[in-house]
């Protein structure tokens, strides 16, 4: 009786502590926003790069540039990087590489490295090392931009660094599709767009050493990625909530080639304490505010990046008269092409009433644009080619024409002959909405429900993540939608469209 009186307090003893210790971990449970906050919870050191070398655009069509990051306070070493700008030939060093500090909260003092890799054969995959102390610390190969008149390959999806399974698998499949260069059309990193985040959900799966469906891609090392920025990357203006946020501007390297914001505008807008914004414009430097909107050139596309937040005021005519400009100085291109995170027309019900960006379409009708890729919806659309007139009132300086929450109402004309197959020649701007790289997806109801849809859309495809991958030649676009598991959703090929001299 004794004994099992003695066993019976026992078992009350464990279970308490299983009560107790349950009660602790979830009252004392750290929110995911904590654990982001914490300084070195993401990296495991690896010869000090706190993000491994990863390739940028050069400053000409023969050149790249080669970035990465260390942790400061440990980076007592000189760094050098080498090329071999093609097989059998001499390595030759870059110019000394430059850094900048990246010295702002939520992160360690970072150092932001830069070389320069010249004189590249267009179109020639080339060998490169990065060396510590006079020793290699990594290696590896990437393509020189391809020329005009070679076909080449792209792959475009948006709304992606969540950290997610699924986000694992649509990077994989970049990467195992081998394309020229990358496009994300924004939502790079969530939540709010932090350098932590970028250190803990970005790099980490585009960079990473290992390919494979549940860590991600080794592309980011060897491949160009271009990214449209997106709400959850700059919407954030108080640096005292995020002072490591707005890190668009520093992680990437575009050309400063869009508009300057006029003064005063929300673009250039910063909150916080004078400390915090100081830390960020030294990180930033010349790329903010201006980065937001670039354009560049890659074979026989020309490519225009759009800032498409509800900040970023298209009625404004200094805007419209740089973006008129743009695709116009872009006549003698085959395409043009034009990537933004906000998508003027899209039949999800969620954002349906964001439609800002419809107040550009006549400015793609008339630069002769033959696709628009866009995200912010977690899913993939596509769109007949289409024409659009906004609705009495024009819309004005004053943005008076949105209606509530942004909605712009017009008429469009269709054009139904096109089927991307055999009739492959569009009246009209084709709209893409690709999504669905990685962040929780949008309306999984209205998949394959077409009554749902405008009748501007032509596929929809809510139920599974996925990404766009486009082989360009001079003469066709073909475009295939392809899911996280590899199948393809979509395809349809687009025709050269007639250049913007004799568009309507
Ligand atoms: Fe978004």
């Amino acid at each position: 009786m004794c004994y099992l009186m003695t066993r019976k307090r026992w078992w009350r003893l464990i279970l308490l502590g299983i009560v107790l210790g349950v009660s602790y971990a979830w009252f004392s449970r750290t929110s995911i926003e904590d654990w982001w906050n914490s300084p070195g919870s993401w990296y495991p050191p690896d010869n000090n790069f706190a993000v491994k070398p990863y390739v940028q655009p050069g400053d000409s069509p023969n050149a790249l540039a080669l970035l990465w990051q260390t942790i400061e306070e440990t980076d007592h070493l000189a760094w050098a990087v080498q090329f071999q700008n093609e097989p059998g030939r001499a390595w030759a060093a870059t110019s000394a590489p430059q850094w900048h500090r990246l010295a702002v909260e939520g992160v360690p003092v970072l150092r932001l490295y830069r070389a320069t890799l010249w004189g590249l054969s267009p179109g020639v995959t080339f060998s490169y090392r990065v060396i510590r102390a006079g020793a290699p610390v990594f290696e590896a190969s990437a393509t020189a931009p391809k020329p005009a008149g070679q076909s080449h390959r792209f792959v475009v999806f948006g709304d992606c660094g969540t950290g997610s399974t699924e986000q694992r698998a649509v990077a994989y499949q970049a990467g195992r599709a081998r394309p020229d260069y990358v496009v994300i059309t924004g939502d790079v990193v969530y939540l709010r767009g932090r350098a932590s985040e970028y250190l803990d959900r970005f790099f980490p799966i585009y960079n990473a050493e290992i390919s494979s469906p549940h860590i991600g891609t080794s592309l980011l090392r060897s491949t160009l990625f271009y990214a449209a920025p997106g709400n959850h990357d700059l919407i954030e203006r108080n640096l005292d909530k995020h002072p490591d946020g707005l890190a668009f501007f520093y992680e990437w390297a575009y050309p400063l080639n869009g508009p300057e914001p006029p003064p005063g505008a929300p673009a250039g807008v910063l909150e916080g304490s004078a400390a915090r914004v100081q830390a960020f414009r030294k990180a930033a430097g010349s790329a903010f505010p201006r980065m937001a909107n670039y354009s560049f050139n890659y074979g026989d596309i020309h490519w225009t990046v759009l800032d498409g937040n509800n900040y970023a005021d298209w009625t404004e005519p200094s805007f419209r008269s740089w973006l008129e400009g743009n695709l116009a100085s872009a006549r003698g291109a085959a395409w043009r092409l034009v990537a933004l995170h906000h998508p003027p027309f899209h039949s999800s019900k969620a954002h349906a009433d964001d439609q800002r960006t419809r107040v550009l379409a006549p400015i793609f009708e008339k630069g002769g644009v033959a696709l628009v890729f866009a995200g912010h919806v977690h899913n993939y659309q596509r769109s007949r080619p289409l024409r659009f007139t906004a609705g009495p009132p024009e819309p004005n300086a004053a943005g008076k024409a949105f209606g509530p929450s942004g909605m712009l109402d017009g008429k469009w004309t269709l054009d139904k002959v096109y089927d991307g197959k055999e009739r492959i020649r569009p009246d009209g701007v084709i709209y893409v909405v690709t999504g669905a790289g990685g962040a929780r997806l949008y309306d999984t109801d209205q998949h394959d429900v077409p009554s749902s849809w405008h009748d501007f859309t032509a596929r929809f495809v809510s139920n599974i993540h996925s990404l766009s991958i486009v082989d360009a030649t001079p003469e066709t676009l073909t475009v295939r939608q392809v899911s996280a598991e590899g199948a393809e959703l979509d395809r349809f090929v687009v025709g050269r469209p007639e250049p913007p001299s004799l568009a309507r």
